[in-house]
């Protein structure tokens, strides 16, 4: 949380998107109080928003007159020039058909091109009945969205339109703001630094059509990597899994431990940053058949043998000033196991994950971790609330900035 919104707000460029939802009439009171802290508000008001709000009321209180289309500008590039001048795009409320197009990349009004033209962060407070915000397709776009850097500000459980109460309902005003100036205030924080991220967990062969395998689904990697790059860094990301990543990341596509290891200790003697989030497989298949097992054959006898330990190694080769992290999943005595762990590979940073809940660790959206520091730092471990993967990975990048400032490099 930063202690003064209005020293980060001040003189900034906000541009405010607004789209057709019963919400937008809270985007006024949102539009406001930018205003009052400072900053310098562009309202764009979609076509669906002008059925429920009015142009001039944001004409009145924003700091520019309202825009509400691509064409009624003498500015025959509108788009681009709102778009670049901006440091921060925020649409509040965002409706399941605006988080589809951007996702998309459909640009087919002013506040969807304005959204594909910037190479500014974006916050969006989605806003929608309960059953469209929980649907598959919209909770897809969203984590896409999540993957390619941009701030979501989720929706909060309450009173919706119509009556009916549930999960949906736009974000208090206060805490959209806080997305904003949060995203502002970390700017560019990472600009010219080197990070190499992991993510998803890895196959290891039986035969030639099985593998062993874990749950990892890869978010919290993505999630990393994706904050790293809205955040300027140079990222590549190691990943067995196919999710979207954010524009500007470098991915490398790997299967087995041994294929992570390759890759990741060939580029990591040239990163400042190394963050493993991928569950390798600790043991692999020692002969796995080239051809399929058959039945007929009998139940094959499996051998296994141990695979590269990538952060043990890493952390023997660390160079001096780079910040290493690890992970340790966990279903047992959390924060001993993954000081142990923290210790035994050297690493600066230890995410410990309690992976035993419903809520955390593989495959959700959530999260909630222990971040352990190694003892010459001093720093007492921190626990973090139930948070989404998105904001874990900021708290975590704002940690290693904390780091990196204190590091003799
Ligand atoms: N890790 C790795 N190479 C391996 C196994 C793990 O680099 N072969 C990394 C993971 O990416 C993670 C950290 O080590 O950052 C901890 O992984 P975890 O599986 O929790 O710990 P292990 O050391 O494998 O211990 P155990 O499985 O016994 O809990």
């Amino acid at each position: 949380m930063v202690d003064d919104p209005g020293a980060v707000l001040a003189g900034r460029r906000v541009v405010l998107g607004v789209t057709g939802g019963i919400a937008a009439y809270k985007a006024v009171e949102l539009c406001r109080r930018l205003v009052d802290l400072g900053a310098h508000v562009v309202p764009v008001l979609t076509e669906g928003a002008l059925r429920f709000v009015g142009e001039s009321t944001f004409s009145a209180l924003a700091s520019e007159p309202a825009r509400t289309s691509l064409f009624d500008d003498v500015d025959p590039i509108p788009h681009t020039r709102l778009g670049r001048a901006a440091d921060v795009v925020v649409v509040a409320p965002a409706t399941a058909a605006l988080l589809g197009r951007y996702a998309a990349g459909i640009s087919d009004d002013l506040l969807t091109a304005t959204l594909l033209a910037t190479r500014a962060p974006v916050v969006v407070a989605p806003a929608m009945h309960t059953e469209m915000w929980e649907h598959p397709a919209v909770q897809g776009n969203v984590a896409t969205l999540r993957a390619r850097g941009v701030e979501v500000v989720d929706p909060e459980a309450g009173r919706l339109a119509g009556g009916d109460v549930g999960e949906g309902r736009l974000a208090d005003p206060a805490r959209i703001v806080d997305g904003v100036v949060g995203v502002l205030a970390r700017g560019h924080d990472l600009a010219g630094v080197r990070v190499l991220v992991t993510a998803g967990g890895t196959r290891e062969a039986i035969d030639a059509v099985r593998f062993i395998a874990n749950r990892s689904s890869g978010k919290m990697g993505h999630a990393v990597a994706g904050a790293a790059a809205r955040r300027g860094a140079a990222v590549t990301l190691v990943t067995t899994v196919s999710r979207p990543v954010a524009a500007g990341v470098e991915r490398v596509e790997v299967e087995t431990a041994e294929e992570m290891a390759q890759a990741v200790l060939a580029r990591a003697g040239a990163a400042d940053v190394v963050v493993m989030a991928a569950a390798v497989a600790d043991f692999r298949p020692k002969a796995p058949s080239p051809g399929k097992l058959k039945k007929r054959d009998g139940v094959p006898e499996v051998v296994l043998e141990p695979t590269p330990d990538i952060l043990a190694t890493l952390g023997e080769r660390k160079p001096a000033g780079q910040v290493l992290v690890g992970f340790a999943a966990e279903t047992d005595d959390l924060h001993r196991n993954a000081a142990a762990k923290l210790d035994a590979k050297n690493v600066d940073i230890m995410v410990a994950n309690d992976v035993s809940g419903p809520d955390a660790g593989f495959e959700v959206d959530t999260n909630r971790a222990i971040l352990l520091y190694s003892h010459d730092r001093g720093l007492p471990a921190e626990e973090t609330p139930l948070v989404s993967k998105g904001d874990l990975a900021d708290l975590l990048l704002d940690r290693i900035v904390a780091q990196r400032e204190k590091e003799p490099r």
